[in-house]
């Protein structure tokens, strides 16, 4: 903005080329009817100005849903500013600013260029110099203007990356991605009691950290810097599309957004597929840490198109944390959804090592005290039955709130936010087993109808043999061995999943970065790196099928104490019949294929045929 003459027009166009924004001229835009007053040499009023400025407002709105404009407009009076801004507060005014005389030398000297000196005058009376926005002098050369404009522009467009959403995970990943050195945007929504939430968060962050904070999305996405690189960091489901739709418009080719959330796989491929119609690019990374984790140093599990990963790596690699061989616990995981497909398989492994973790609770209870218990998983913990899982559980196992153990205090029904269930599911689409997470999503099933328990518990007042005896070894072998399966089943179902949608996953690298920052890291998930650089199954590798095979019989003897003291065990029981099951050579699936052929005449193979023949017989 500024007076006739002051260079709007070519400092408009290279700001708008270095700049890569179109570039208008608010002349362009008057009505017919000012046209053919500007033609008769008749000056503007305000009537005039104001439907020409509205319209000028209108596509401003336009322009600030895509990436913005740089627009040259005389804008002299503050109430024309006003109107500019009507629709959209978010403009950067640079004002041109030079004294009279030079203006005028500089009009007289433009060959064929001709303005009444009276108009000029009458230009510096109308102007009111704006208070705000960027000053810059006109006496210089436009080259040095130009980069006055951008150097001052800068503190406003620099955010390295974006994260939406300040809940629990994403407050713990934004101030982890500061801390890193990155400049950050975050987004939060006014919502009924979260009205303070990027406020709090940003007095929550550390003083060095360069943060901004936004409610108004546009306003974020236009800090950032492009390709924008947006984290969403909502809860799975609708929302996520909502915001995305949210985003689309006010995106721009190219740019990347981070779903780092417990979506589905199918959801997400779907919504990487949508966006690329869009030219835009989604990365479906699962993320898994808890709010400890992503502080400090969660495991990532991003999919989706590599060169856009390539762009984001080294913001997720920078954050996460750092794995058992030094390396960071964040690696490209394949296209499509197969990065929320690992993490959903990873959480599956982890409702299977928490329901273990609360049989062998229930079994050791019988005999042990808390205290007891505690220093056995503690022990157990300092070897290579070593995990996370297993060190959180003995730490609850003693915790008290006002003299009473906080675990007598927690009512017996589990919650559940469904990628065990999905991770089950999976199992069915893909036609591989996993009973083991199938059976600890039903175990929470079973625990939330608490009523119904109570009730036929008392119906049922057993005389229970109480106190038979089991030994802790045999507790500690048969833990190991449902470990070692429950990671087979997890894994073989990645195989096959990586098999079937033809995304070449790497078992060995996806056991490393679950060597730390995740839920499911342990002394296994370490030797998982190396067992699986010469095995994909880990039913091949010597060293587990002798572990397998010794334990047999531990696993005997605890659900025995299982059936004696009443104590339903899924998981161990789960684990025998899978492990029964697979080293049996004939099951009793003969009769299954004599039943269906029976009513069916569905056929059977044979024995003592090849395998691609099929038979029927006249059962009647
Ligand atoms: C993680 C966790 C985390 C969360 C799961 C399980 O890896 O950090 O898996 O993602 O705890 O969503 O939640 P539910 O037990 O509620 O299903």
């Amino acid at each position: 903005m500024g007076v006739s003459g002051c260079g709007k027009t070519t400092i408009g166009k290279q700001l708008s080329e270095k700049m890569k924004l179109p570039f208008f001229d608010g002349d362009d835009f008057h009505p017919k009817k000012n046209l053919d007053k500007m033609e008769k040499g008749i000056p503007l009023n305000n009537e005039d100005r104001y439907p020409w400025l509205n319209i000028l407002a209108d596509n401003i709105e336009e322009w600030s849903q895509k990436d913005g404009a740089i627009i040259a407009c005389s804008a002299l009076k503050e109430k024309y500013r006003e109107i500019l801004a009507s629709k959209n507060k978010n403009i950067i005014w640079i004002y041109l600013s030079g004294d009279q005389s030079l203006i005028k030398a500089r009009i007289e000297q433009r060959q064929g260029h001709f303005m009444n000196a009276s108009m000029l005058i009458s230009q510096f009376n109308d102007l009111e110099v704006p208070k705000y926005g960027i000053h810059a002098d006109i006496s210089q050369s436009p080259e040095k203007i130009v980069n006055e404009i951008l150097a001052n522009l800068e503190p406003i467009n620099t955010s390295f990356f974006g994260v939406i959403g300040l809940g629990v995970m994403g407050r713990s990943l934004s101030l982890n991605i500061a801390e890193k050195g990155y400049a950050l945007s975050v987004y939060n929504r006014i919502t009924e009691g979260e009205e303070n939430s990027v406020k709090d968060f940003l007095e929550e962050a550390e003083d060095d950290m360069k943060i901004e904070g936004f409610t108004d999305l546009s306003e974020f996405v236009d800090s950032l810097e492009r390709p924008r690189k947006i984290l969403i960091m909502i809860k799975a489901g609708n929302a996520i599309d909502q915001v995305v739709e949210a985003l689309i418009p006010k995106l721009s080719e190219g740019d990347i957004i981070i779903d780092g959330g417990n979506s589905h796989y199918k959801d997400t491929k779907r919504r990487a597929d949508y966006l690329e119609n869009k030219g835009l690019n989604f990365i479906g990374a699962g993320i898994s840490g808890g709010e400890e984790g992503a502080r400090k140093g969660p495991s990532i599990m991003p999919g989706g198109k590599k060169d856009s990963y390539q762009i984001i790596a080294p913001v997720l690699e920078s954050i996460a944390a750092i794995g058992e061989d030094g390396t960071k616990c964040c690696v490209y995981v394949g296209p499509e959804g197969a990065g929320h497909f690992v993490k959903m398989i990873h959480n599956g492994i982890e409702y299977a090592e928490m329901q273990l973790l609360a049989e062998v609770y229930s079994l050791l209870s019988v005999s042990k005290s808390k205290e007891e218990i505690k220093d056995i998983f503690l022990e157990w913990n300092s070897g290579e039955l070593g995990s996370y899982l297993l060190e959180i559980t003995a730490n609850i196992m003693t915790k008290k709130e006002g003299g009473e153990y906080v675990l007598d205090l927690i009512l017996d029904k589990a919650g559940n936010k469904g990628t065990g269930s999905w991770s089950t599911k999976a199992a069915f689409d893909l036609g591989t087993v996993n009973t083991m997470m199938a059976s600890a999503v039903f175990a929470r099933y079973v625990s939330s109808f608490k009523e119904r328990r109570k009730k036929l518990a008392k119906e049922i007042n057993k005389n229970i043999d109480l106190g038979s005896y089991i030994s802790i070894e045999d507790v500690k072998e048969a833990y190991k061995c449902a470990r070692l399966l429950n990671h087979q089943q997890g894994f073989e179902i990645i195989r096959r999943a990586s098999e079937s949608y033809d995304w070449n996953l790497s078992l060995s690298d996806l056991s490393r970065i679950w060597t730390n920052g995740c839920i499911i890291r342990s002394e296994l998930m370490i030797n998982c790196i190396s067992y699986f650089k010469t095995y994909d199954d880990l039913f091949e590798h010597p060293e587990i099928i002798d572990v397998l095979k010794r334990g047999e019989d531990a696993v005997k003897s605890v659900l025995i104490h299982g059936l004696t003291n009443r104590i339903p065990l899924p998981l161990f029981t789960e684990a025998n019949t899978y492990w029964v099951s697979m080293t049996t050579e004939r099951l009793s699936a003969n009769m299954i294929q004599a039943q269906r052929d029976y009513f069916g005449a569905h056929t059977y193979q044979r024995v003592d045929a090849p395998e691609n023949q099929s038979f029927h017989t006249n059962w009647y």
